[in-house]
C-alpha cells in the first residue's frame, strides 16, 4: 500500500528512530509499502520516518531507467553495479568511509529543493535484508551519496540541515512561510538539475 510522505516541518521526521531486534512479517510489509511508496513518487530512496515509521529501515534504487522505464546499469561505477537492487536495509550502520564528494540532492520530504551536500565518496554499511540476513554493502557513486542521505532520516537529520546556516535557514523560513511549490513545479524542477546532471557527466568524460 502507497502511504503518505511526511515532509518538512512536520515533527515526526525529528524523531531518532528505533533499532529493530527481529525483522518480523509487520516489517517486512512495512519495507514493501516503502518499495510502492518511493517508486509512486519517483524516488530512488525512502527512510521509514518519512511515512511516520520510527523504524531503523531504508529502501533503495538509485537504477537508472531506459525509455520503458525498465532499470539499467547504465552509468553506474563498478561497485554499483555489484549491489542487488532494491535494497532494503534494517538498523544500517557506517562501517568505513572514506574520501568527500559533493552531489546535488533532493529529498521526497522536501519537494522541489536541490542542494549540492558534501558526503562520503566510498563507504562500506551493514545491516540486515528483508529475511533478516546479514547484509553487507560496498558502495560509491549515487548509491553511496543516497545510504548516507537516507540514514540521516533515521537520525532525524534532512539534508537541508547539512547546508551553510545561513541557506539551510533560508529555505526552511521559505518552507514555513509559503509551503511548497505545486507538483508540477516540482516535477519542473526535477527535470532541470536531470538535464543539469547529465550535462555535468557529458562534460567530465568529454576530456
Ligand atoms: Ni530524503
Amino acid at each position: 500500500m502507497k502511504r503518505e510522505v511526511l515532509k518538512f516541518p512536520d515533527p515526526r521526521l525529528r524523531k531518532k528512530a528505533l533499532s529493530v531486534s527481529a525483522v518480523t512479517p509487520e516489517l517486512q510489509a512495512l519495507a514493501d509499502d516503502m518499495l510502492e511508496t518511493m517508486y509512486g513518487e519517483n524516488g530512488i530512496g525512502l527512510a521509514a520516518p518519512q511515512i511516520g515509521e520510527s523504524v531503523r529501515l531504508l529502501v533503495i534504487d538509485t537504477r537508472p531507467t531506459d525509455e520503458d522505464g525498465q532499470p539499467t546499469d547504465e552509468g553506474m561505477t563498478e561497485l554499483e553495479r555489484q549491489v542487488k537492487q532494491p535494497i532494503i536495509i534494517f538498523n544500517p550502520e557506517i562501517l568505513v568511509a572514506q574520501e568527500k564528494t559533493k552531489y546535488d540532492e533532493g529529498c521526497l520530504s522536501v519537494p522541489g529543493y536541490y542542494e549540492s551536500v558534501e558526503r562520503s565518496r566510498y563507504i562500506e554499511a551493514k545491516g540486515l535484508d528483508r529475511e533478516g540476513r546479514e547484509l553487507l554493502i560496498r558502495t560509491d557513486g549515487l548509491l553511496a551519496i543516497c545510504l548516507q542521505h537516507e540514514m540521516d532520516h533515521l537520525e532525524g537529520k534532512l539534508f537541508i540541515d547539512r547546508l551553510s546556516f545561513v541557506k539551510s535557514e533560508r529555505i526552511k523560513s521559505k518552507i514555513k512561510k509559503s509551503g511548497y511549490p505545486t507538483p508540477q513545479e516540482v516535477e519542473e524542477e526535477r527535470a532541470k538539475v536531470r538535464e543539469a546532471r547529465a550535462q555535468a557527466k557529458a562534460k567530465s568524460t568529454e576530456t
